[in-house]
């Protein structure tokens, strides 16, 4: 496999950020993965997917590790009465995956729809849209350790899997890269899920009664595409951060100050507040900081209107979390990996 020296990573990151890579390989097979992580020249390899949850901030002076695995198998197609088990490597793109399904009568995944990235990166966070999260439609993973180069599988419960959050984010962080994900999916009877405002609402503008998994999928990308910048025309990495979750006592203040904040209640005791919202009521939606700015549909999103640093990004991205800080008492959390 061939390595290559001093590579621009800007095509590798969805936020389209020219930073280098001291040494870089895109691999197809796990077998060269665990020859290069095996490979003592290259201490502490870095993993690339599908660069859609990461701000590069710097140039790389490791090796890049471009994980770029592709397949799809039915290991299972009686799981049950209803579902198939559907194998799927981690280098495969998360929206093709999800059209194959669409597209092969397997239900599930319709929901997250166009969202970017790849297979095997979705566990990591959870990824998650539309009233549907990866954990619901996850059978298991299959891993690889990054030093001992074992293999094992993650069943569901050892994934810890929480709101944008798994143990691959926590306990484990670093420690294993995900070479392929099991979905468990309808073959029949699906579910469908549109309890969600704005599918009803494309939903009914159509006049569909009985939506198809297609008719679901075409309406989230409806919805996606309104909202949501296309990465290869605007750099972006989707929400930049989570909605932070705070606590009843901290929630009561923040609506004795703020009577209209929105929020959705979790639990008897936490309640989630869409960053979004504080953002955009912080004055930022919409605008531009040099190459760097606060995307006009969505204030959740930050993007690069071209040639911005990631550290021109991330400078943003901190005055935002001041300014809410400030004004709100909440802190907001990135949700993508600042590096
Ligand atoms: N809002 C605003 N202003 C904004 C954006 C949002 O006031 O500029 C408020 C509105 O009250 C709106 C509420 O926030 O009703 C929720 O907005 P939206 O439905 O767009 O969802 P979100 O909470 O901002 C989350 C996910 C998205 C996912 C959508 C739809 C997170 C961090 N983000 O956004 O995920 O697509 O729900 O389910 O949970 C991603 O992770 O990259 C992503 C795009």
């Amino acid at each position: 496999m061939h390595i290559q020296e001093n590579v621009s990573l800007k095509q590798y990151n969805t936020f389209g950020i020219d930073v280098k890579a001291a040494f870089f390989a895109s691999i197809s097979t796990v077998q060269e993965l665990i020859e290069l992580l095996s490979n003592n020249k290259y201490p502490d390899p870095f993993i690339i997917g599908g660069g859609s949850n990461m701000l590069l901030t710097q140039d790389i002076k490791r090796l890049v590790i471009h994980l770029n695995i592709k397949g799809k198998e039915i290991v299972d197609a009686s799981f049950s009465d209803t579902e198939v088990l559907l194998k799927v490597a981690g280098g495969e793109n998360w929206h093709d995956f999800v059209l194959y399904c669409v597209g092969n009568n397997l239900g599930g995944v319709e929901n997250l729809s166009l969202i970017p990235g790849n297979v095997g990166t979705s566990p990591i966070q959870n990824i998650g849209a539309y009233g549907v999260e990866l954990k619901d439609i996850f059978y298991e993973c299959e891993v690889l350790h990054r030093t001992t180069q074992e293999t094992r599988i993650f069943s569901i419960e050892e994934c810890a899997f929480g709101y944008r959050d798994s143990v691959f984010k926590n306990k484990l962080k670093n420690e294993y890269v995900i070479t392929s994900v099991t979905f468990r999916l309808t073959k029949k009877d699906h579910k469908i899920m549109i309890d969600y405002g704005a599918i009803v609402d494309t939903l009914s503008r159509k006049h569909i009664e009985n939506p198809t998994l297609k008719d679901v999928s075409d309406a989230v990308i409806e919805i996606r595409q309104s909202k949501l910048p296309d990465p290869k025309k605007i750099g972006n990495s989707g929400s930049f951060f989570k909605n932070p979750i705070i606590s009843q006592k901290e929630f009561d203040a923040l609506r004795a100050a703020h009577p209209i904040a929105p929020y959705y209640p979790i639990g008897s005791d936490q309640i989630k507040v869409p960053a979004g919202w504080l953002i955009e009521q912080a004055g930022f939606k919409g605008k531009r900081y040099g190459n760097a700015g606060v995307h006009d549909k969505q204030a959740l999103v930050l993007v690069n209107y071209g040639n911005a640093s990631g550290q021109e990004i991330w400078n943003l991205a901190i005055k935002i979390q001041s300014e809410v800080k400030e004004k709100y008492n909440i802190t907001i959390e990135p949700e993508v990996n600042v590096l």
